[in-house]
């Protein structure tokens, strides 16, 4: 038992340092100067000490019936070969796909954290309604469909990954769109 949940907890590790690494990446890259469409816009208020709390409990909650350290759903492969002025609007798919496949579906699990983060990523996901891109919708629908491919093959242990990387998600969503 205690291995078992020693190798679980460095599987969320793994988790925030490959998400570390993406978001640094993504950090980097925002440092051109490219202009962002403004309704792919969020607040840093938005990302309030509190929900980020309950995003994290959530994950991390979810991540310990993760064993599955193979693959990752929100990692450098998601965003490598886009623009990083569009990263906010691959962001903002993916959030969709995870309120509505994976979120709304499930908003009676992982208590008592889930009802708070519900209700928040969906504000999130409504506050980017508008949120478009000109041009590479091909290739990010392509990205997001793999992902949800993904997904959908691992069945039930699919959903909780997605749960297991929902730090990732809001960390990106705030690192791409506030
Ligand atoms: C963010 O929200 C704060 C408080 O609601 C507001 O004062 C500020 O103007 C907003 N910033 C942007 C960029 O919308
Ligand atoms: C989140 O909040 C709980 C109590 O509400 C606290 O025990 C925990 O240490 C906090 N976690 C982080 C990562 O801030
Ligand atoms: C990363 O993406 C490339 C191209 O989209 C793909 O060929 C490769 O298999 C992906 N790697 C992983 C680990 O998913
Ligand atoms: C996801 O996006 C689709 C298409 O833009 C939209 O119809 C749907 O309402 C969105 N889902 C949620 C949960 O907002």
């Amino acid at each position: 038992m205690v291995m078992l949940r020693k190798s679980l907890g460095t599987s969320l590790l793994g988790i925030l340092a490959t998400g570390c690494i993406l978001l640094m990446a993504l950090s980097v890259q925002r440092g051109a100067a490219v202009p962002i469409n403004t309704h792919c816009r969020l607040n840093k208020t938005d990302f309030e000490p509190y929900i980020a709390n309950r995003t994290y409990m959530l994950a991390n909650k979810a991540s310990l019936g993760d064993d599955n350290t193979d693959v990752r759903l929100i990692g450098k492969n998601l965003s490598h070969d886009v623009h990083v002025s569009k990263h906010c609007y691959l962001m903002k798919q993916v959030l969709n796909f995870t309120l509505e496949e994976v979120l709304l579906p499930w908003s009676d699990r992982f208590q008592p954290y889930m009802k708070d983060v519900v209700p928040f990523m969906a504000k999130l996901n409504n506050k980017l309604k508008q949120c478009n891109i000109q041009s590479g919708h091909q290739n990010i629908q392509r990205k997001v469909q793999k992902l949800k491919d993904t997904v959908e093959k691992l069945g039930e242990s699919g959903k909780i990954k997605v749960v297991g990387e929902l730090y990732l998600l809001f960390q990106g969503l705030k690192d791409t769109c506030a």
